[in-house]
């Protein structure tokens, strides 16, 4: 893929950050039930603009604390708005720590590694920490939800299902197989789940907030004209399958799973 090409299906930090709030709220909620009270050094994997890394740092200003992410643009935007902090792009698939780390964070990420790659990597950067660090991650569990089950029908049903015929991301590991595939490393392995449910604005505001995640797979491959046609017909879907409430809102249901495992 040529440089352009990269940068046109990169992540937009600008469109990410429009529902901040409610994006950093798990990731808030996921370091609450970290039990380590003073880690020498934590990383924030897949640390985007820097949201998640702000959460770490307010609980830990002492720690040597770095971001890493693929994405340039997300890296460019971590550094400008935490320039005191190291931030470098790198993939996870390949990046290895230069020295143990206490702490790995990653906060809606690992949804986006192959299938195969999620438990390998966990496992090989586990293996680098020292006994009693932690594994922290959290993911949306939201593939069943109609905001993403109306994205595959939309994306089978128009004219461009042929170009969109491969897409979709796979599921998540169960909660059974994550405990047993990280057990045996592990004094600890604990998992659980929250449903959020986010006030938001009307429908329009759902293809706002899937259009920095999970709808850029789908939308990137399109031409212009293709991409309005898509996005009208998803939109009829959502209007169907989402009630007004009593004040005019419209109420996202985000189910999401968490992770926290700490080394023997
Ligand atoms: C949904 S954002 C999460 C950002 C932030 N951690 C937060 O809590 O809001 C997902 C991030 O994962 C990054 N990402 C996806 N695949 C990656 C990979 N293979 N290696 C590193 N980062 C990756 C993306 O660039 C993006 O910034």
């Amino acid at each position: 893929m040529s440089t352009e090409a990269k940068h046109l299906h990169d992540w937009s930090a600008t469109q990410y950050l429009k529902f901040k709030d409610e994006r950093t709220q798990p990731a808030r909620d996921l370091l609450s039930r970290v039990p380590l009270q003073a880690p020498k050094r934590v990383v924030d994997l897949g640390c985007g603009p820097g949201n998640s890394t702000a959460v770490l740092e307010s609980r830990y200003p002492n720690a040597e604390l770095k971001g890493i992410d693929s994405s340039p643009d997300m890296i460019q935007k971590a550094r400008s708005t935490l320039p005191h902090l190291e931030f470098t792009v790198e993939d996870l698939n390949t990046y290895s720590p230069s020295s143990p780390v206490d702490l790995f964070y990653s906060n809606a990420v690992f949804q986006w590694l192959g299938k195969e790659r999620r438990i390998e990597v966990i496992k090989r950067l586990m293996g680098t920490q020292p006994s009693g660090g932690a594994f922290a991650l959290q993911v949306p569990d939201n593939l069943d939800e109609p905001s993403h089950a109306l994205m595959r029908e939309t994306a089978q049903s128009g004219p461009w299902a042929t170009t969109l015929e491969t897409v979709g991301r796979e599921t998540f590991q169960s909660p059974q197989d994550i405990y047993d595939q990280l057990k045996p490393l592990c004094s600890e392995v604990n998992i659980f789940h929250t449903s959020y449910y986010h006030s938001l604005e009307n429908h329009e505001a759902i293809i706002e907030w899937v259009k920095g995640t999970g709808l850029r797979p789908y939308l990137d491959p399109l031409q212009p004209q293709e991409k309005t046609g898509f996005l009208g017909d998803y939109l009829k879907r959502l209007k169907e399958a989402y009630p007004s409430s009593v004040d005019g809102r419209v109420l996202l249901r985000y189910p999401r799973l968490f992770v926290v495992a700490i080394k023997n």
